[in-house]
């Protein structure tokens, strides 16, 4: 089985390893790529390739895993080169991957969406698949992975990721709303412990760690907020999510970009004022 990665990052690198363990032959190119890029292709031991192009005619299975602005480009690229099954796993909406994969000629494509981090979850992170050839991408579980087919359409995948985000970011935001109200009348534990009663023992360390993270990942919540307000407002008009893209907007302005995750949220309070 021979798999090539476009776009040498953190994804390709995490899965790579796995699929090499379990004896996949995995190829990529990073001529041209940042230092960052040659430097994991080189350790991970893949195969290297002189041009994307022969990475797309040489792989059963392609995987775009770029940055979700370059998805659409890199299927325009690519597109008309890969000769098996084209997987694109970036974090974009229904649209957009409808889009990027309309560019594949053979239209042997498969919609997929990594549900969480890859750094924090490894290579048993699950994968969640849609579109006609999705069971040939899952053929990948032989090698190590963790895929779920989850429909036969493409933009079912990315649309569940979509949701997920509403729904994460969204609770994200008000859990933030609150406590730090509370924070601010000197109540925050009282009201911490006045909710666990009713969302379970381990309340008070998520909620720590998601105000921690909307604190660091504020900029990107918000741009991927916009992704799921477009997203919604195919369907319906979407209140909470225009919420949510403008809370992290605030907390990102009123914070900015911090350069280490902070350890407790009432060092990020400090600095918070609406
Ligand atoms: N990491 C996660 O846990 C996670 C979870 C869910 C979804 N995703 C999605 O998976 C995708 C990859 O994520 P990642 O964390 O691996 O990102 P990453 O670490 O930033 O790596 C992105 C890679 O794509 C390359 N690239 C950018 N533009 C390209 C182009 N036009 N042609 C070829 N290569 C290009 C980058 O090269 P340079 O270094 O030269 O820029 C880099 O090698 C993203 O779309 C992300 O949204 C990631």
């Amino acid at each position: 089985m021979k798999v090539g990665f476009i776009g040498f990052g953190e994804v390709a690198s995490i899965l790579s390893q796995k699929l090499m363990e379990n004896g996949a032959d995995v190829l990529t190119c990073v001529e041209g790529r940042s230092p960052r890029s040659k430097d994991m292709a080189q350790k991970s031991g893949v195969r290297l390739c002189l041009r994307n192009i022969d990475v797309a005619e040489e792989s059963d299975i392609l995987i775009s895993s770029v940055v979700p602005s370059m998805a659409v480009n890199v299927a325009r690229e690519l597109g008309k080169h890969s000769k098996g099954i084209y997987v694109d796993i970036n974090n974009i909406s229904p649209q957009t991957v409808k889009e990027a994969l309309a560019q594949v000629e053979n239209q042997q494509t498969v919609d997929a969406s990594i549900m969480g981090s890859v750094a924090r979850k490894g290579s048993q992170v699950q994968i969640i698949a849609s579109g006609k050839y999705g069971a040939d991408f899952a053929h990948l579980n032989e090698f190590g992975l963790n895929i779920r087919v989850i429909g036969p359409e493409i933009g079912q995948a990315s649309g569940i990721k979509m949701l997920r985000s509403s729904y994460t970011k969204g609770v994200s935001a008000i859990l933030w709303e609150t406590i730090h109200a509370a924070y601010e009348l000197g109540v925050d534990e009282e009201v911490m412990d006045i909710i666990a009663q009713t969302e379970g023992d381990n309340f008070k360390e998520s909620a720590n760690s998601r105000l921690l993270s909307s604190a660091f990942h504020s900029k990107r919540r918000f741009e991927e907020m916009k992704e799921v307000r477009d997203f919604l407002a195919g369907i319906d008009d979407p209140i909470m999510a225009r919420c949510t893209e403008r809370a992290f907007q605030l907390i990102y302005e009123q914070i900015g970009k911090l350069d280490k995750r902070p350890e407790n949220y009432r060092d990020v309070f400090k600095t918070f004022k609406k």
